[in-house]
């Protein structure tokens, strides 16, 4: 009767989608419990590529149901276009695919909005994906926003009106240039709310507690990753929700003491798009191998990815926050040819050396200390057993397996289902 948690260990893009493809076998119910359509899962299999923004990663699965919960953030208009991608597929999705009545809907003004913020905030931007994220989740705490379940209400569309007319002032006073045309940007979130209803909407925590009462298996599907947490992220360069091991207790209605494995998954370096710091950002040819090798450009907004090195400062961080009890271990074929590959293992912060994740992670305070380790050549892509992986490989594993104490179940050498060496 235990929720298994499948969540990104640092700035998002760690490879969910895949892994929450290849692991759905073992599950009847797929959850996604925070974000939106700002995150891009991909999944490989067959030959095809497929991106996923909100609807869970397990869809692709036929004995699988799949729930985008109460924490999500939903818009239409996006939902629409994924369903339309997923129709060749020839998906049950009015069974298959259930929607929590408590998710907050995203507004097109919610949209104009994160765009008249951005532009306003000029160098000091997020970097947002703008897809109306933060306004959406402020107007759900502010307690003005629309849920799925207003849907199913006679009055809904009045408070839409006066909710957006309030948004239309505040993009006002942000005073800039956003252009836009809200009547046809109105006919498009409208027709797709229409779609959006042929749906099943459900009172979610309901449906999982039946579910868990029943003895199914559940995993709930992370987005984004523990550095853009917005209370443990590096603030304010983070996201508007707890992507963090507590928001699926919040974000689906289950309780603490139901949550099973919590497995964390991280690439063999690391990446991040948008703005903020990153103490292990390379800027020489290295980074920029990574970042083609790496095909490091954003599932959902298509920006290039920065790339650094793994920094096992931040991932322990966010292995302690989250409670983490197995790790999976993404794209370490794209480190292949690289003759030296470093981890940092400590920062220097204020004269000091230290190895907690400290307040600010600004250049100015904190410079990493690297260890460094011996690359490999061979190509591993076609590796089936963790045999096959060459020795300076396994001398990487182990060491971080041996730094970080907890064991790394899975290596993924490929954005292929089959891409994975299981421990
Ligand atoms: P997510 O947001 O965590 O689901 O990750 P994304 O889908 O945004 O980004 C991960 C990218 O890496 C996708 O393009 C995947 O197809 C790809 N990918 C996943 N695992 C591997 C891997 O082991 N090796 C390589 N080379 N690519 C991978
Ligand atoms: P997945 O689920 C990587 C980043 C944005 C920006 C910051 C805030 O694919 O891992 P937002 O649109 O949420 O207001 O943007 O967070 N960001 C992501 N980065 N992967 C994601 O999702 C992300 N979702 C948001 O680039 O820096
Ligand atoms: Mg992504």
């Amino acid at each position: 009767m235990a929720v298994d948690l499948l969540l990104g260990l640092q700035w998002g893009d760690e490879g969910k989608g895949k892994i929450v493809d290849v692991i759905t076998k073992q599950y009847d119910i797929i959850a996604r419990f925070q974000g939106g359509p700002n995150a891009g899962h991909t999944l490989e299999f067959n030959g095809i590529k497929h991106v996923l923004h909100t609807i869970p990663s397990g869809i692709f699965h036929t004995h699988t149901t799949n729930l985008v919960g109460n924490g999500v953030v939903i818009d239409p208009v996006i939902f629409r276009k994924e369903l339309d991608k997923l129709a060749p597929f020839k998906i049950n999705v009015k069974s298959n695919l259930l929607i929590s009545r408590k998710a907050h809907l995203i507004l097109p003004t919610h949209r104009l909005l994160d765009a008249a913020s951005e532009a306003s905030k000029g160098k000091a931007k997020i970097g947002s994906t703008l897809k109306g994220i933060g306004p959406t989740y402020m107007d759900k705490t502010g307690r003005n926003g629309i849920r799925v379940g207003d849907l199913e209400m006679d009055d809904w569309k009045e408070k839409y009106r006066a909710l957006a007319n309030k948004h239309e002032e505040m993009i006002h006073f942000f005073n800039v240039d956003i252009q836009y045309n809200l009547k046809e940007l109105e006919q498009e979130f409208f027709e797709a709310v229409e779609i959006l209803k042929e749906l099943t909407f459900v009172d979610s925590e309901n449906f999982m507690h039946e579910a868990m009462r029943s003895g199914k298996k559940i995993l709930a599907e992370g987005a984004q990753g523990s550095l853009l947490d917005i209370d443990f992220g590096t603030y304010p360069y983070v996201t508007s929700s707890n992507t963090t091991a507590a928001g699926a207790c919040t974000g689906l209605g289950v309780a603490p003491n139901t949550i099973g494995e919590v497995i964390g998954i991280f690439k063999a370096y690391t990446t991040r798009v948008g703005s903020g710091p990153f103490p292990t950002e390379l800027f020489d040819e290295v980074g920029a191998r990574i970042g083609n090798v790496g095909k490091e450009f954003g599932a959902t907004t298509g920006r290039p990815r920065r790339c650094g090195w793994l920094d096992l400062v931040g991932l322990k961080y966010a292995i302690r926050i989250n409670g983490v009890t197995q790790l999976i271990m993404m794209k370490s074929d794209v480190l292949s040819g690289i003759e030296e590959i470093k981890v940092c293992t400590a920062y220097q912060y204020k004269g000091e050396t230290i190895s907690h994740f400290p307040y600010s992670i600004e250049p100015e305070v904190v410079q990493p200390f690297y260890q460094t380790f011996k690359g490999w050549k061979a190509d591993i892509t076609a590796a089936k057993a963790y045999n096959d992986f060459p020795k300076e490989l396994k001398a990487y594993v182990d060491f971080l397996e041996e730094n970080i104490q907890v064991p790394i179940k899975m290596i993924s050498v490929g954005p292929d289902r089959t891409q994975t060496v299981f421990r």
